[in-house]
């Protein structure tokens, strides 16, 4: 590595795994894409915020949505405003520079300092969309035809990329790429996060309110399950309540804040009236703190 200010570490702000904290390391030491992968609300975008936290660089974010083209990465040519001005206006419309705005992967490579970029939910953008982006970021360069010229990153910028896994992206993309898995994190990994967010929490609703949300998750059909976020604006719900954390696995209160879909809540319903039924027989059930950590 050739500079270690720029070696990441993590953030206060932000719980990084060993393996992702290398990951990063590897993607900045080979200049390659760092392409970031799990289910909504684990962290992906956050990381990048973290990685600019840490590195003291700024973060220009580029978020994909299912109608964005690849150029519109590079730049826009203002044919519209163009028109304009020659019917209106009294800029000089043989100036067409005036008139190409670029967009995020051109700012990024035209940036004076090193920056992050990151790709947002590329999976949401049509199959070609990644394609389309291969040479630009090998390169870290394109040309304008409109104004003949070249815009090359000076400093090329750590790119992160992330993915829901909405749809499976191109191999020869894939190549290009480091590659994460951010799993979902397990119940102790949970309470590092947690306590970013709620520091002191009491332990007894912090245990309570866990063992409920990953009860929900493991509940089988649940359409939307909730993520990290959903639990963080839970707790946060729980507290400002008041709820005393005895009731929270009985009454399950604001639940609209991890179920979002009328299913999901009808199937947690059925679950809780069924399990109720079965553990009057069942020996092995036990309630309270004593099922924390187990069977997830
Ligand atoms: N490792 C983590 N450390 C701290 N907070 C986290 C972490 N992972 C997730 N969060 C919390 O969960 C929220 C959702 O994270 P986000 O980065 O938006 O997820 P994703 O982009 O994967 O959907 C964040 O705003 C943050 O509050
Ligand atoms: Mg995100």
């Amino acid at each position: 590595m050739k500079d270690n200010k720029q070696k990441y570490q993590g953030s206060n702000k932000y719980i990084v795994s060993d393996e992702l904290m290398n990951s990063v390391n590897i993607a900045i030491a080979l200049e390659k894409p760092l392409l970031i992968k799990g289910e909504p609300g684990t962290g992906k975008t956050m990381l990048a915020q973290s990685i600019a936290d840490a590195l003291g660089m700024e973060l220009i974010i580029w978020n994909i949505k299912s109608t964005t083209k690849a150029q519109e990465g590079l730049y826009v040519y203002d044919t519209v405003q163009r028109l304009y001005d020659s019917q209106f206006g009294d800029n000089d419309v043989a100036n067409i520079k005036q008139y190409i705005k670029l967009g995020k992967l051109g700012a990024a490579f035209s940036a004076r300092e090193k920056v992050i970029l990151l790709i947002d939910e590329i999976d949401k953008a049509d199959m070609e969309f990644p394609n389309d982006l291969l040479w630009e970021l090998d390169q870290m360069s394109f040309y304008i035809p409109e104004t003949k010229e070249q815009v090359s990153a000076v400093n090329r910028p750590i790119v992160i990329i992330t993915s829901n896994a909405e749809k499976e992206l191109p191999d020869a993309f894939l190549r290009r790429c480091i590659f994460h898995y951010i799993a979902f994190p397990d119940p102790a990994e949970m309470e590092k996060i947690i306590g970013v967010h709620h520091p002191g929490l009491e332990r007894k609703l912090l245990e309570q309110a866990m063992d409920s949300f990953y009860m929900i998750r493991n509940i089988p059909n649940i359409q939307k399950k909730p993520s990290t976020s959903e639990l963080i604006d839970w707790l946060q719900a729980l507290v400002i309540g008041g709820i005393s954390p005895n009731k929270i696995k009985n009454e399950l209160p604001f639940m609209g804040i991890l179920l979002k879909k009328n299913e999901d809540l009808d199937t947690l319903l059925n679950q809780l009236y069924n399990s109720k039924g079965q553990n009057k027989k069942n020996p092995n059930y036990k309630s309270g703190a004593s099922t924390y950590y187990s069977g997830y």
